[in-house]
């Protein structure tokens, strides 16, 4: 059989320069245009469901995207004592999850409109975020298929707004490829395109006992989920501050064995010497630090130039920045869209005015009126130690250094204690790999920009405070999601 890889392939996506593929989505997405979504508790039981909320664009605040019913206290009793582990045969689960995959890509007309109004993606993110979530659905049931230790029973699933199908699918696939149930908590922020895509997990064979949905929030639904000891594992992707949380309650109510596989927050790096392309090295600045309005943990916070080359290299990057546009993404040629949320544009707006007071902004792009947008920003910093926490936004900060110093930028990358992703752009092979031997994160990036790593190639996770591994789309992701001993004998 074709094991770890072998006869492996990742989904052919759309090519938003082939006008076809540009005709068929906006086709596909034309219906769903005005569409009132809805989302609710997915659980084997009566749903109880707390008052119905409307969900709003945040491109748009006049467009109406869905209607949402969080889960009580009750939905989630009858969630946790109806969850159980999927008892059928791995052949079986990956068939189930190789026909989900087949289902998302059936309905990329859907999917794509939910996640440019739900989340404000723009069709590039959307594009990449429901590959991902396929590729995620084959690979793992690819990989089910080498497994020999038995599933842990019944896993929370806990999920983040930024990758609101791609991740939350990344999880669920995981766990059910392993043998397990799934109690699945969606951000609250992006509970319809989770309950679009828990239809169609079900739809493909996934019993609703075995996939339960109980949207909501984390200091409740989150909350109650991992204070449990009918939960037999955690997958959580969000803050470290959270992840810290969960690990607590866990250690309260939990066996001492029960797995937190957590990716969490990063502080990520780049260094451009002297001797990189500029032209590429100003292309992938941008994706790295903008794409997505800054709102990955893979993206790009802090960037080194070399003295040498730093006002050529900023005249080129803040003139390809003017050339980004902002605006709603249900426009094919949006680059940027908005924030997930009010929330979130006031913490980022209030840290640009913070440095703005320090006479630190260095280039700003403007905002369209209507809509949660922060536009795209670069701040100067003296270094990556100046920075105290993660600004999930499209906020870049600039800092120079000397070819002497390398050594000392590479030391205080490291110090921040995340290491998640990093960047490296030269043309000299020696830094490379001296640089690669000494950087302490996750994922590194050379020659290229440092988002959108691909399932199966390039596995995603970060050390220290970016998380726990194993990463996500690796060989060994689906360990975690199983026993390590034997199954007991029956009694
Ligand atoms: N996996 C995403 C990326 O690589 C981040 O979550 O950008």
């Amino acid at each position: 059989p074709a094991l770890f890889g072998t006869g492996r392939r990742n989904a052919r996506g759309w090519d938003l320069s082939d006008q076809r593929d540009l005709d068929g989505i906006e086709a596909a997405r034309a219906p769903y245009r005005g569409t009132c979504f809805q989302a609710a508790p997915l659980i084997a039981g009566k749903v109880t469901g707390v008052a119905p909320y409307k969900a709003l664009n945040p491109a748009d605040p006049a467009d109406l995207v869905g209607e949402v019913t969080f889960s009580a206290d009750a939905d989630v009793e009858t969630a946790l004592a109806a969850a159980r582990p999927w008892g059928a045969e791995v052949a079986q689960r990956a068939q189930v999850l190789n026909r989900a995959a087949d289902l998302y890509e059936e309905n990329f007309g859907q999917i794509f409109a939910v996640l440019g109004r739900e989340a404000g993606k723009s069709q590039l993110d959307a594009v990449g975020e429901l590959r991902e979530a396929v590729d995620f659905l084959r690979y793992y049931a690819l990989q089910a298929q080498g497994l020999t230790a038995p599933a842990r029973g019944v896993f929370a699933c806990i999920s983040p707004w930024n990758f609101p199908l791609a991740i939350f699918t990344g999880q669920i696939a995981g766990a059910l490829a392993a043998g397990n149930g799934v109690l699945a908590k969606p951000a609250e922020q992006t509970p319809l395109i989770a309950h679009l895509a828990t239809r169609l997990l079900h739809q493909a064979g996934v019993p609703r006992d075995v996939l339960q949905l109980l949207p909501g929030d984390g200091a409740t639904v989150g909350a109650a989920l991992t204070s449990d000891a009918r939960v037999n594992g955690v997958a959580f992707t969000g803050s470290t501050d959270t992840a810290l949380v969960i690990r607590r309650a866990m250690a309260d109510h939990m066996a001492p064995g029960t797995p937190l596989i957590a990716e969490t927050g990063g502080l990520n790096a780049m260094i451009v010497d002297s001797t990189a392309l500029p032209e590429q090295a100003v292309r992938d600045v941008l994706a790295s630090s903008f794409q997505s309005a800054g709102q990955r943990c893979s993206a790009l916070r802090c960037l080194y130039v070399q003295e040498d080359i730093a006002e050529e290299f900023c005249a080129m990057l803040f003139g390809a920045m003017d050339e980004l546009r902002l605006g709603n993404p249900w426009a094919l040629a949006t680059d940027v869209g908005p924030v997930i949320d009010l929330d979130a544009r006031d913490q980022i707006a209030a840290y640009v005015e913070a440095a703005r007071a320090e006479g630190r902004v260095l280039h700003e792009l403007t905002a369209p009126d209507a809509g949660v947008f922060v536009p795209p920003v670069v701040l100067s910093v003296s270094g990556i130690r100046a920075l105290k926490r993660e600004v999930f936004g499209p906020v870049l900060h600039l800092a120079t250094f000397k070819a002497q110093d390398l050594d000392r930028v590479i030391a205080d990358v490291n110090a921040t204690g995340y290491g998640l992703t990093f960047g490296l752009h030269t043309r000299i092979d020696s830094r490379v790999q001296h640089v690669v031997e000494r950087i302490t994160v996750g994922n590194t990036y050379v020659n290229r920009n440092q988002i959108g790593a691909i399932v199966g190639s390039q596995p995603f996770g970060g050390e220290g405070l970016s998380g726990t591994g194993p990463k996500a789309g690796g060989p060994h992701y689906l360990t975690r999601f199983t026993r390590h001993m034997a199954p007991r004998a029956p009694e």
